[in-house]
């Protein structure tokens, strides 16, 4: 997977390298980004660096594909959008996404987005892929109800835990029954699986 390129207009997602903690720590430090996530803020480095090993074993173990969202134009990690729970016998996983505080609501969502959704139904042969929001996650929630073929499915209890606190989550699903590449942005899927 990490041969392949994945791009999409201005983003292109790849696994994160050491080389990358540096400018991933900038990012994840932010509480706010952090706050509606499964992970804590990082608070030196070293978090960062672990993140990036645990990415890259997940992968390993096919458990997760976690990479990170690149700006084209000049490298700039923005983020990470990924698919966690690979469940290959049901053919499901779990989307997640998550951009630095000043690379939100400037479009770099929408393309995020498609990209993972290709890389699950495409490469990783899944026809199910779930997006569980927080009912206290408002702009991710307004952000997600935009996506064309997403459906709401209903409020899962206690579907998240964050800081030691279970969180009622709104669950929504795209699936290859709807899924229409041609209703998001055009991604480029260039070689193929390791
Ligand atoms: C959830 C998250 C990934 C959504 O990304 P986002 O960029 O904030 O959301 P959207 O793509 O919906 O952004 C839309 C906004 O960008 C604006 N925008 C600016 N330039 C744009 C462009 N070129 N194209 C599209 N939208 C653009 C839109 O006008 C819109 O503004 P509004 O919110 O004032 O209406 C992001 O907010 C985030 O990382 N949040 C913190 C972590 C988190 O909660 N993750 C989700 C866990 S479930």
């Amino acid at each position: 997977m990490t041969s392949v390129r994945i791009a999409c207009g201005p983003i292109e997602l790849r696994l994160p390298t050491p080389g990358d903690a540096a400018a991933l720590f900038d990012i994840a430090r932010e509480p706010a980004v952090s706050r509606y996530l499964e992970w804590p803020v990082h608070r030196t480095v070293d978090d960062s660096h672990t993140y990036i090993a645990d990415a890259a074993r997940l992968w390993a173990r096919r458990v997760a594909f976690l990479p990170c969202i690149y700006r084209v134009a000049d490298g700039q990690l923005l983020g990470a959008v990924g698919i966690s729970h690979l469940d290959r016998g049901n053919r499901r996983g779990e989307v997640g996404t998550w951009l630095g505080k000043a690379y939100q609501g400037r479009g770099y969502n929408l393309p995020a987005k498609a990209a993972i959704f290709r890389v699950g139904f495409d490469l990783l042969g899944l026809h199910r892929l779930e997006l569980a929001v927080g009912v206290d996650n408002a702009r991710s929630l307004r952000s997600i109800r935009t996506l064309p073929a997403v459906a709401h499915e209903g409020r899962a209890a206690l579907r998240l835990w964050r800081d030691g606190t279970g969180v009622d989550a709104e669950v929504f699903a795209i699936t290859t029954r709807d899924w229409d590449p041609c209703a998001y942005p055009a991604v480029e899927l260039g070689g193929g699986l390791p």
